[in-house]
């Protein structure tokens, strides 16, 4: 049996890593602990909130009693850290809340960690710290050349600062303490469960809506993406075969401007729902500050190494996830007339 500590298993991916590893293993247990800030719901876990082998519990990644009595109840084996404040315009607005969930709240999760697995010098064997990072660390590329995972960190936003900064504490983990850990760096994801804040369930929402769709700058800033499915089998992967201490970057060779997704999803709503969904609602708007011009992941070492890739076309992907939030229209009104207000107001007080 091995245990799971998941954290932020209410989000989008870590949401669907959830229902990916109970649906492919019989021999674990999940502790899923999130605070629910507006991006995590309740309802992303329908599938799995009665399995015998989840729990969920919700808190703060940053409260150290509880995270320790977590691990004094549960003998946890694997600690998976999606949680994190993860929107990059919000980062620009409000950069504090970034470095205290992304940054001391990884930290006190390593720290928790390190105590319980301690054994003599070293580490019970077994254990392993697992971070989930972004390709956002390493910056922006120009028109050619990929991140390969000793490309230099060179992050530009609020929230990409986080990321790295937590990525560096994981690091100096294993350096210093020879702590078991590993760091995966992933490209865009979509699919199923995704907060309609970020790009491809926003333009859905708008389109549904008669909504502008909001365009930064010219539109032709690239982003590699990657099917949410595919990201969980890798960090799959990462967990069970990833050599301690090594970085892992996750991406499909998917690049794609802001606009080819944007045309993408209204050639195909305006073809299968309604014609009157149009390239009208396109509305281009300032570009964000310090918007990175394009992003592209190296995948070579976890290809070569863990035998990983991803199964998803774009071309199929985005069909499969253009069909789910048609299908599931009632959880996007759930989720943008609910929880998202209540935190915005506590959290902006607006
Ligand atoms: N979505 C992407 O395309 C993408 C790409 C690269 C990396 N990532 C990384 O993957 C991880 C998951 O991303 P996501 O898109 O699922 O994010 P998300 O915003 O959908 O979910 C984050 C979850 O963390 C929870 N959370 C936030 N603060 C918390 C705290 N202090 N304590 C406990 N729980 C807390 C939220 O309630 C939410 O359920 C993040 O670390 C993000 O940086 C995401």
């Amino acid at each position: 049996m091995k245990n799971y500590l998941v954290t932020g298993g209410a989000g989008f991916i870590g949401s669907n890593f959830i229902a990916y590893i109970l649906n492919k293993y019989k021999d674990i247990y999940i502790i899923n602990l999130d605070s629910l800030t507006y991006a995590g719901n309740m309802e992303n876990l329908k599938s799995v909130e009665s399995h015998n082998n989840y729990k969920f519990i919700q808190g703060d990644i940053c409260d150290k009693g509880l995270v320790e009595d977590i691990f004094n109840e549960y003998d946890i084996d694997y600690v998976v850290n999606f949680a994190a404040e993860s929107h990059v315009d919000r980062s620009i607005k409000n950069p504090d809340v970034f470095v205290k969930t992304n940054v001391m709240g990884t930290l006190n999760l390593l720290n928790v960690s390190k105590n319980a697995w301690a054994d003599g010098e070293g580490f019970k064997s077994g254990k392993k710290f697992i971070q989930i990072s972004t390709d956002e660390v390493y910056g922006s590329l120009g028109d050619t050349g990929f991140f390969k995972e000793d490309t230099p960190l060179d992050p530009h936003s609020p929230y990409s600062a986080s990321k790295t900064s937590a990525d560096l504490m994981v690091k100096s983990y294993f350096d210093t303490y020879k702590m078991p850990i590993n760091i995966t760096r992933c490209s865009n994801n979509y699919g199923p469960y995704q907060f309609p804040e970020k790009l491809i369930p926003l333009i859905i929402n708008n389109c549904l809506n008669n909504k502008p769709i909001p365009v930064y700058g010219d539109g032709l800033n690239v982003r590699d993406w990657l099917y949410v499915e595919d990201h969980c089998s890798a960090i799959d992967m990462v967990v069970r075969r990833g050599i301690s201490g090594e970085v892992y970057n996750i991406g499909g060779h998917n690049e794609k401007t802001n606009m080819d997704i944007i045309n993408n999803i209204i050639e195909y709503l305006n073809k299968n729902v309604d014609d009157l969904i149009s390239k009208n609602l396109i509305t281009y708007v300032d570009d964000r500050k310090g918007h990175d011009k394009r992003y592209g992941i190296d995948p070579t070492k976890i290809k070569e190494e863990l035998g990983w890739y991803p199964k998803t076309s774009f071309e199929e992907g985005i069909i499969k996830t253009i069909d789910w939030y048609l299908g599931n229209k009632q959880w996007m009104d759930n989720i943008t007339m609910g929880s998202y207000q209540e935190y915005y107001k506590k959290m902006y007080n607006k």
